[in-house]
């Protein structure tokens, strides 16, 4: 089948201003679509916009806290009113949380599913009756291979990307048939601003990922090519499929090894009062 152009597509990237977003936004400024940039930034987001157009790209910036379901539906209804359409929807805004689970505060579950799950639902919501009516689309939702696995002290951001990974399923089948593809992208540890910008909880070492660290733009590449060439799950880092693969034929394997990884930071457990005890 033929490689899809992404020349003047309409594009929203949320989380824009650092990391994989603003990597994904240069790369598709490359390919010359019309970008939707998103997040609190503002600074941030307009210097993006700023060296987009300075090298003949177009785009724009929205700046937005997306925790908030009504600024969800102020990206989409800004998109249409300004292009009237969106090709390309990419839910790529979330944080980390590295605590234990329990001693989660119920505030911290409730902001980051906020904006790791519910933002990424209530845009593809309102973005789908759109792209039905222009006759297709794509939604991508920026998982993790922590959404194929939980990992200590990050199970309630696993959960998130679980949460993401079962709706991305299901909604793939539900609008086949109106031409819109669902694709899922697993990064495994990326470089950006993400371990800055983790909550800590309370563990009592700083943050760490685990396992091979690629480079943003590696995603974004990868994304793009998911754009020319839809898949409905892509692992930027090819080997952590395994990772994922393992953990279904065999958990309590990938248990073990996983132990022996993250030793150190099991036995440094976590700092008692940091937070209060759910009772
Ligand atoms: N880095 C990794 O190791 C890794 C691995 C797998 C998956 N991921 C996923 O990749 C995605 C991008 O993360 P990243 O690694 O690029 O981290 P990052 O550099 O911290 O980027 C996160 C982006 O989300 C935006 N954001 C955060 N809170 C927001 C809010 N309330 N409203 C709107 N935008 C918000 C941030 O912008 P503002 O602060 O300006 O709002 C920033 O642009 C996330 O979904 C993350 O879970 C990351």
């Amino acid at each position: 089948m033929a490689k899809r152009q992404l020349k003047d597509k309409v594009i929203i990237i949320t989380g824009a201003s650092s990391g994989i977003g603003r990597a994904t936004a240069l790369a598709l400024a490359r390919e010359q679509a019309r970008l939707v940039l998103v997040a609190r930034r503002r600074e941030l987001l307009d210097q993006l916009v700023e060296q987009i157009r300075s090298r003949g790209g177009s785009a724009s910036a929205l700046v937005l806290d997306l925790r908030l379901r009504e600024n969800v539906e102020a990206m989409i209804t800004a998109t249409v009113g300004q292009f009237g359409r969106i090709d390309v929807l990419i839910n790529n805004a979330g944080f980390g949380y590295y605590g234990s689970v329990e001693n989660t505060p119920q505030s911290v579950v409730r902001e980051i599913f906020d904006l790791n799950f519910e933002a990424p639902l209530v845009a593809a919501q309102r973005a789908i009756p759109i792209m039905r009516a222009q006759g297709g689309g794509h939604i991508v939702n920026i998982s993790s291979v922590a959404g194929k696995r939980g990992l200590p002290f990050s199970g309630i951001y696993s959960s998130t990307k679980f949460a993401l990974n079962g709706l991305s399923e299901a909604l793939r089948l539900e609008v086949r048939s109106d031409n819109i593809d669902v694709t899922i992208v697993n990064p495994a540890g990326t470089e950006s601003e993400f371990g800055q910008n983790i909550r800590r909880g309370d563990v009592a070492l700083p943050f760490k990922p685990i396992g091979y660290i690629q480079p943003a733009e590696a995603v974004a590449e990868s994304i793009v090519a998911c754009l020319k060439s839809p898949k409905v799950e892509i692992y930027p880092y090819r080997k952590s499929r395994l990772f994922a693969w393992l953990n279904t034929i065999a958990p309590s394997l990938l248990d073990r090894i996983m132990l022996r990884v993250v030793r150190d930071r099991l036995s440094a457990r976590v700092i008692e009062g940091t937070h209060p005890r759910i009772p």
